[in-house]
């Protein structure tokens, strides 16, 4: 066999790593440098005879280094993306030196039984139903996906038709209610799986992006058959959640009058919430409900990428995923991560959630849902105080959506001046939105490594943009 110098290359890649990882209080959070100058920097074609492997690392992580966006800096604000916890890290160090196809029990029954108790974990950490299946996806997109197949397989089997034997072409049709504030990861996800936006009946809300039950049950009232309902744990805007205890009532009463009923629950955000004792009441009837998406490297602070599906009704879950072949050594009882997942071959996802998870313990994760919501009404109460924006959302978990107060009265304009300005500092780094027509900043804090000093260094930057901007 041959043999390589691994150590050399760890050595680059480790020294490399360690010092991005130490310097990401003092780094800037957005790098300089347009498309031209990183392509310039990167653009070293393969040549005929190739390189050492330890000395393209060093170049790679030179060369690109300084145009790295420090997600995992305690002061990026942008979309909702978490930082890296450490034993996340690790584990992915580990994950790409075993370098296992995490699809099958027999070949990798390592890894498959880390996946398995990992899955288990994650149900009984979110208080979910304990029979529920877990898929590790790359995602909230593959997991939203992922819950749909399983749901359009429920709602179909209902109704006597087999959709993965006899597709969708003479189908039944199936109307999903969806959330008018809802994500456009489930409308893709329809369009992925043959329903197509049309199916799509929009279910109003209020004014922080929660559905209305009784918008819902009127729609509900005049959709006959297999019906498909999804709500969210945890707006991308408002970070608010919607009352799955009346959303269950409702789904059961339109199960009861004879149509096939599946809700499922976009938690990108914050499906972690149900982790915490002191989020109970904003997730009551959760449980209730038939499957809930997630992601690993949100708040969860796992290194990108992980999905995370959960559905209560396994055997649907299986259906819509699982395949066989006949290279394949399949059937001995033990759990193929693959039958609950989109993909074939797959990493070995599984290793980080069971590493944080440990890491973290109960109280690290619920720790993690309250510590980030703290510190978003921290930002909220700062910015309010300085009479220079206003707080547009009820600031209920880790989101904060703010209005710049513009003499002028283009808010929106001045939102952006104040992003770009603070931005380009590389104090901090905050991405916007356009809620319902208005064009506001938000703030999403999400990692673990944030804290009371990082709030306050960003508001500071923000204040400083917003008075400089308008005189
Ligand atoms: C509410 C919600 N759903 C789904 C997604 C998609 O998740 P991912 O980007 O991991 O696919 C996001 C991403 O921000 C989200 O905020």
């Amino acid at each position: 066999m041959h043999r390589s110098d691994w150590k050399s290359v760890l050595d680059a890649a480790g020294a490399a790593a360690l010092d991005h990882l130490e310097s990401l209080p003092q780094r800037r959070v957005y790098p300089e440098g347009d498309h031209e100058a990183i392509r310039a920097a990167l653009d070293h074609p393969p040549t005929e005879t190739g390189l050492d492997p330890a000395q393209v690392v060093a170049e790679l992580a030179g060369d690109l280094g300084p145009y790295i966006t420090a997600h995992a800096s305690g002061r990026f604000f942008g979309f909702v993306i978490g930082g890296l916890h450490p034993a996340s890290w690790g584990a992915e160090i580990l994950v790409s030196t075993w370098d296992q196809n995490a699809a099958l029990f027999p070949p990798t029954p390592g890894v498959a039984v880390a996946e398995e108790l990992a899955a288990q974990w994650l149900v009984e950490l979110l208080r979910l139903p304990a029979e529920s299946s877990v898929g590790l996806v790359t995602g909230g997109q593959m997991a939203t996906f992922t819950c749909l197949a399983a749901a359009r397989h429920e709602v179909l089997r209902a109704v006597g038709w087999d959709v993965e034997a006899d597709g969708l072409l003479g189908a039944p049709p199936i109307t999903v209610a969806v959330k008018e504030g809802g994500h456009s990861t489930v409308l893709r996800a329809l369009r992925f799986l043959g329903l197509g936006e049309r199916a799509v009946v929009a279910v109003p809300c209020d004014d922080q992006d929660n559905v209305r039950p009784d918008a819902l049950e009127r729609v509900l009232r005049s959709v006959r058959g297999p019906t498909i309902v999804t709500v969210e744990c945890g707006n991308v805007n408002t970070g608010s959640f919607d009352d799955f205890a009346a959303v269950a009532d409702i789904a059961d009463a339109h199960r009861a009058a004879g149509h096939p009923t599946w809700v499922h629950v976009d938690g990108a955000v914050m499906l972690l919430a149900a982790a915490s004792a002191a989020m109970a009441a904003r997730v009551r009837g959760l449980d209730r409900l038939d499957s809930w998406s997630t992601d690993g490297h949100k708040l969860l602070n796992l290194a990108y990428d992980c999905g995370i599906a959960i559905c209560r009704h396994p055997s649907a879950h299986r259906a819509a995923m699982s395949v066989q072949a006949s290279y394949l050594e399949q059937g001995t009882g033990a759990r193929d991560p693959m039958d609950w997942v989109p993909e074939f071959s797959r990493r070995a996802r599984g290793l980080g959630v069971y590493a944080t998870l440990r890491s973290l313990g109960r109280e690290g994760v619920a720790d993690l849902v309250e510590r980030t919501a703290r510190l978003a009404r921290r930002f909220a109460a700062a910015l309010a105080a300085s009479g220079r924006a206003v707080i547009v959302n009820e600031v209920v978990s880790n989101q904060v959506l703010v209005r710049w107060l513009a003499p002028d009265g283009d808010h929106g304009r001045l939102a952006e001046i104040v992003m770009a300005g603070v931005r380009a500092e590389g104090v901090a780094f905050f991405s916007g939105t356009t809620y319902h027509g208005e064009r506001l900043m938000r703030i999403s804090v999400s990692d673990w490594a944030t804290d009371e000093d990082d709030v306050d260094l960003a508001v500071e930057a923000l204040l400083r943009h917003a008075a400089h901007a308008t005189g």
